[in-house]
């Protein structure tokens, strides 16, 4: 079955990046010049994706407003001539469609993954965290979506991991290779303590199946007492294949002051107009 909708839970309080995240959410924060949840739409646009479900909670109006239509803003633009910038705000609030759900306890990762049972029924589709930015030539989400189409089966975005990092992120093990980036998964676990099974980690991009979300109702609370999308992928391997593909690409966690840090430079240096205000900026520093 075709994967059309992709899922964006963004109900989480961002503590790590407060106090920015006090009144806006974190997906709002701006990376160069648009808030992180718009690279991270365009990012299933460009994959062909045709229908996308936010997972909101309380704070989240700000997010909501940017992909809705602002009249009062684009009659000022048409009034001054400001044409681009009217094209630009359209197109954005035309992009997709966008379906709202809100996630009333901030339960965790796997409880909002709940929150979309009745809508995507059926049908698989693809999970995107908007705080990893990923730069890279294909979708990091497109790329995700070649291999269900191959399997048909839960697939997970995996990325090495310094051995000291493991315990900041879902480890996987590996059960068997079938391309150099391609494998059969074993077994996953949450933010292990010790003995990790690998330094292959878990990103925030996956393809999902109605079993994982089965799974979720018959898992019980994990790591952080959060009901945890690991722990229902680990649930799932135990009877049915899941995959994990390692990306092409670089990824920026833009949940944490370094990552955002990171990629804002990383964007710089690709962009034609602020590659050269960084060099400059960059060579007046002194740092070293
Ligand atoms: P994080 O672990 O990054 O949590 O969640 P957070 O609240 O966003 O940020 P910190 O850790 O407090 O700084 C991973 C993703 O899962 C979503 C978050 O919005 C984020 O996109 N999430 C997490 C939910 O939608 N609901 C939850 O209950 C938990």
């Amino acid at each position: 079955m075709k994967i059309r909708t992709a899922v964006y839970p963004v109900a989480g309080f961002g503590t790590r990046m407060l106090p920015a995240t006090k009144a806006i959410p974190k997906e709002m924060i701006t990376l160069i010049d648009k808030p992180l949840i718009q690279y991270a739409v365009e990012e299933a646009i460009d994959a062909g994706i045709e229908r996308i479900i936010f997972i909101t909670g309380r704070t989240k109006k700000a997010l909501e407003d940017h992909f809705d239509v602002n009249v009062e803003l684009n009659n000022q633009l048409e009034l001054s001539g400001k044409i681009d910038i009217l094209n630009d705000m359209k197109r954005i609030s035309e992009m997709v469609d966008i379906i709202y759900v809100r996630q009333k306890y901030m339960l965790g990762l796997g409880n909002a993954i709940m929150c979309v049972k009745d809508i995507v029924k059926d049908e698989p589709f693809a999970v995107i965290l908007p705080d990893d930015i990923i730069l890279s030539k294909t979708p990091a989400i497109k790329q995700l979506m070649e291999c269900y189409d191959k399997v048909e089966r839960p697939i997970i975005s995996l990325m090495p991991v310094a051995k000291n990092e493991t315990s900041k992120y879902g480890i996987v093990e590996i059960k068997e290779m079938i391309t150099d980036k391609f494998s059969r998964l074993k077994d996953m676990v949450e933010k292990p303590v010790n003995n990790p099974p690998s330094n292959m980690a878990i990103i925030g991009r996956y393809i999902l199946t109605p079993e994982v979300v089965s799974a979720l109702d018959k898992i019980e609370k994990g790591v952080g007492g959060e009901l945890q999308l690991t722990d229902a992928l680990r649930y799932t391997a135990t009877y049915h294949d899941v995959y994990g593909y390692e990306f092409e690409g670089k990824r920026f966690d833009c949940g944490t002051k370094e990552g955002l840090l990171e990629a804002t430079i990383n964007f710089a240096a690709s962009n034609e107009k602020l590659k050269n205000v960084l060099k400059e900026a960059v060579s007046s520093l002194n740092i070293l």
